[in-house]
């Protein structure tokens, strides 16, 4: 690279990864699951389908456009794109968003280290064999979560595996990671499915997941599906922003999003046709679980439902966990980006200083997330810990706000001359359905998540 010249991602395949990368994560595979069990099955999934392609689509495209026309990091974007107004604040408050999300997102990235090295120590068949209630699982995790010590060892091994990807630079750290992750995750995904759909409970599961039952629908399901939607997507914080400002300009943006959605909703459905066929397999389990299935019910279900043939349990139980450190991964760099990528274009400082102020800020309230589970259980605030809060506060305000933002600046703020010459890339590739893309960003968009977010706050019990 030129000095002076900025970084941008080698080939289109990488930025698709790349993008891929940052939306599949937990949210995926923990969340997704977790969202779909509690609120009824297929039902569920009809309604997020749609949220993903009426509002997540246009939202990740609007995210892009903003990103590659400034060629900038999210909070200078806004500065860039209009110049002394407030909407720099938008740009600001996904940055922070970004440190905020990394420092507790991290702290469940590292358990799932932890649970990689029990299971390729083979620990949960010891467990399972020495306690047939699988009580021992709960008492295990209740443990583990509150130890002082190696929850916060884990954060920070992933924080550095976080920074190590990161410093390497957009191309050969980002670019050239997701290329050898994405493929890595798809495989291993492909591999559970076909264990999973090879178990007892595999009929009832698939039922469970793909039979829907309309009379389930109700606002409450409709606003949890467009707030997972929006989390799995990576929106509202200027992420795909981020991202989008080292595409190189020949990119398609349209088609981008749209595979990007589509690889994130087929690894949610993957994710959940690994999780509930085994769900099912196991008499005393039911799919509403809810946030435990991945850390107390799997382990569990993995060695219940393959315990005839123990390779098979210990074989899954790994490869499950590897995925989830896999996706994980892949989110917590692009959320490190946003940050560094500020830090470092606002304050000129070095890409590797900047990373390391990153790493280190994020590895201090990550430990008081992680501590606020055990030796700080009494430090609340509203009731919450700091984990709880740091949750609360960014994937249920801060995103909805600023995706809300994202979608009203680029329909009703930006120039619609710059909005139509970054879709079509200056009028050489075709865009179809213009008019729907602005009236998305315009009414549909704000107006939606504008539901989502009031329903968050508390504000729609009588809905
Ligand atoms: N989309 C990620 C996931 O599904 C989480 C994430 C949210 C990442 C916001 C970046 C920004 O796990």
């Amino acid at each position: 690279m030129k000095t002076g010249e900025r970084a941008n991602f080698g080939s289109k395949i990488g930025i698709v990864l790349a993008s891929a990368g940052s939306a599949v994560g937990l949210g995926n595979i923990w969340r997704f699951p977790c969202e779909t069990g509690e609120n009824g099955g297929a039902a569920f999934l009809l309604v997020y389908l749609l949220c993903v392609l009426v509002l997540g689509v246009p939202i990740m495209i609007a995210e892009f456009l903003i990103g590659r026309h400034s060629h900038a990091n999210t909070a200078s974007a806004y500065k860039i794109l209009s110049p002394g107004t407030p909407w720099r604040w938008v740009g600001r408050m996904g940055v922070l968003a970004g440190f905020l999300i990394l420092s507790y997102y991290a702290v469940v990235a590292g358990w799932t280290l932890d649970y990689t090295v029990q299971a390729v120590a083979n620990r949960f068949n010891v467990m399972a064999a020495s306690d047939p209630t699988g009580q021992v699982f709960t008492e295990y995790f209740a443990r583990f979560v509150a130890d002082p010590w190696w929850p916060v060892v884990y954060l920070a091994l992933f924080l550095l595996m976080t920074h190590l990807v990161i410093v390497k630079g957009v191309e050969k750290g980002i670019e050239r990671s997701s290329k050898i992750l994405m493929p890595v995750l798809f495989l291993i995904l492909v591999v559970l499915v076909f264990c999973s759909l090879s178990m007892p409970g595999a009929a009832a599961g698939m039922e469970f997941l793909l039979k829907p039952d309309f009379s389930k629908v109700d606002s409450r399901v409709v606003l949890s599906a467009m707030g997972q939607a929006f989390f799995s997507m990576s929106l509202g914080m200027g992420c795909l922003c981020t991202y989008a400002s080292y595409f190189r300009s020949d990119a398609n943006l349209a088609k981008t999003a749209l595979s990007v959605g589509l690889i994130d909703t087929c690894v949610a459905v993957m994710a959940g046709l690994i999780i509930f066929p085994t769900v099912f397999s196991v008499a005393s389990l039911t799919p509403e679980a809810g946030p435990s299935l991945v850390f107390i019910a799997l382990p569990n279900i993995f060695q219940a439902a393959f315990g005839g043939v123990p390779v098979l349990a210990y074989l899954f139980s790994v490869m499950f966990y590897v995925l989830l450190v896999v996706a994980s991964l892949t989110s917590t760099i692009s959320l490190h980006e946003v940050v560094t990528a500020y830090l470092s274009e606002t304050y000129h400082l070095s890409r590797a200083k900047a990373a390391r102020l990153v790493t280190a800020g994020c590895l201090v309230l990550g430990c008081l997330c992680s501590l606020s589970m055990g030796v700080f259980k009494e430090y609340t605030v509203f009731g919450m810990n700091f984990f709880d809060l740091f949750d609360y506060v960014t994937a249920k305000l801060m995103l909805p706000l600023g995706g809300m933002l994202i979608a009203f600046f680029a329909g009703w703020v930006l120039d619609r001359r710059i909005v139509w010459g970054e879709v079509t890339n200056e009028g050489s590739i075709r865009f179809r359905g213009f008019q729907l893309f602005i009236f998305i960003l315009k009414f549909v968009a704000p107006v939606g998540i504008g539901l989502v977010f009031l329903n968050e706050l508390g504000l729609f019990r009588w809905l």
